[in-house]
């Protein structure tokens, strides 16, 4: 065997035998450092005879590369232990952070549904702001100023004289200036009332508006209508019960009671809406602020309704006090997503 044979195997042989990176350095200096032997052996090179130098320049070559070979291989693996070393400290069964996924808010929920069943009977949804003027909120309703509706203890009134609108029968005035006849809207939103703040009642509250203009609208299309609904959202089951009542823009008024065995509350009556054929002295205000006759009540009649929206939810979702609606409270939310 050459020498430069025996110096590859003692080379191989300490690079295997290197238990850790600093041993593996102090055999890379031994060996291929500025005085290592396989260096050495380069300047050795010189002063060989002519004949032989191509043969051990070969073979010092090819040690050289075989040296420096076995020192990467083993420098990679310990790298590769290092880093399976890191990775064992992970505790792969600890929880990740989760991604927390929202969901619509149950008077959300309700909205929805109300309109898509009143869409699917031919209503075009229509808007009004929470901020209104006395005309759409009390004027324009045939509100006379010494309604109770319009005490100062019962609405909030904004210092410019503008007030929260105690009802979305606002909306009906508007769509009704913004357009001739025949009208089928329903209008979605909040309302305000001074209302002292308990289980059933709350200063803000929502609810679902319709209005429904045309020739010839009779009561019977309002009952019919009113009931379609409330059985297409708590089941066909639903008993429908319309008692006399007073509005000052309908004539004559009804309020609407719902009672359905498949609901928790079983026998009980619930109160969910107001209703009735829309007042004549209602469609002349619209023509004032018109300045046409567009709504001549010899010619067109309607019916207009207000349902609860909290009410509606409450029933439908089996919730016990409205507060929980605006109290944020996620253990409460988190059972409508
Ligand atoms: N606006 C009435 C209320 O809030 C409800 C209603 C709407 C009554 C439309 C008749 C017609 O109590």
């Amino acid at each position: 065997m050459h020498p430069l044979e025996q110096l590859r195997d003692d080379a191989l042989r300490d690079i295997e035998d290197a238990l850790d990176e600093q041993a593996l350095e102090a055999a890379r200096v031994k060996y291929l450092g500025k005085s290592g032997s396989v260096s050495a052996w380069g300047e050795q090179m010189k002063t060989l005879p002519k004949a032989e130098k191509p043969v051990i320049g070969k073979l010092l070559n090819e040690v050289r590369n075989a040296v420096t070979a076995a020192i990467e291989t083993r420098n990679a693996q310990f790298r590769l232990q290092k880093e399976s070393g890191a990775i064992a400290k992970i505790d792969i069964s600890l929880p990740g952070t989760p991604h927390e996924i929202g969901s619509l808010h149950p008077l959300h929920q309700m909205h929805e549904r109300g309109i898509q069943i009143f869409r699917r009977m031919g209503f075009a949804l229509a808007e009004g702001p929470d901020v209104e003027t006395e005309w759409y909120c009390f004027d324009a309703l045939n509100t006379p100023p010494d309604h109770p509706a319009r005490n100062e203890q019962d609405t909030f009134y904004l210092p410019d004289d503008r007030l929260l609108r105690t009802h979305t029968s606002t909306v009906q005035i508007r769509a009704m200036e913004s357009a001739p006849p025949p009208l089928r809207v329903i209008a979605s939103g909040a309302a305000y009332r001074r209302d002292e703040l308990d289980a059933t009642h709350s200063p803000q509250f929502h609810q679902i508006e319709g209005l429904y203009v045309d020739e010839n609208v009779s009561v019977a299309d309002l009952k019919g209508e009113l009931e379609f609904f409330l059985r297409e959202l708590f089941g066909s089951e639903t008993e429908v019960q319309f008692r006399p009542h007073y509005f000052p823009f309908t004539e004559p008024s009804l309020e609407v009671h719902v009672r359905s065995k498949a609901l928790k509350r079983g026998e009980q009556w619930i109160e969910v809406a107001g209703c009735g054929m829309v007042h004549p002295a209602v469609f002349e205000a619209v023509n004032r602020a018109r300045g046409d006759k567009a709504y001549d009540p010899e010619k067109w009649s309607g019916y207009a309704f207000g349902l609860g929206m909290d009410r509606l939810a409450m029933i439908l979702f089996d919730i016990p006090d409205i507060r929980l609606f605006a109290q944020n409270d996620l253990r409460f939310l988190r059972q409508f997503a």
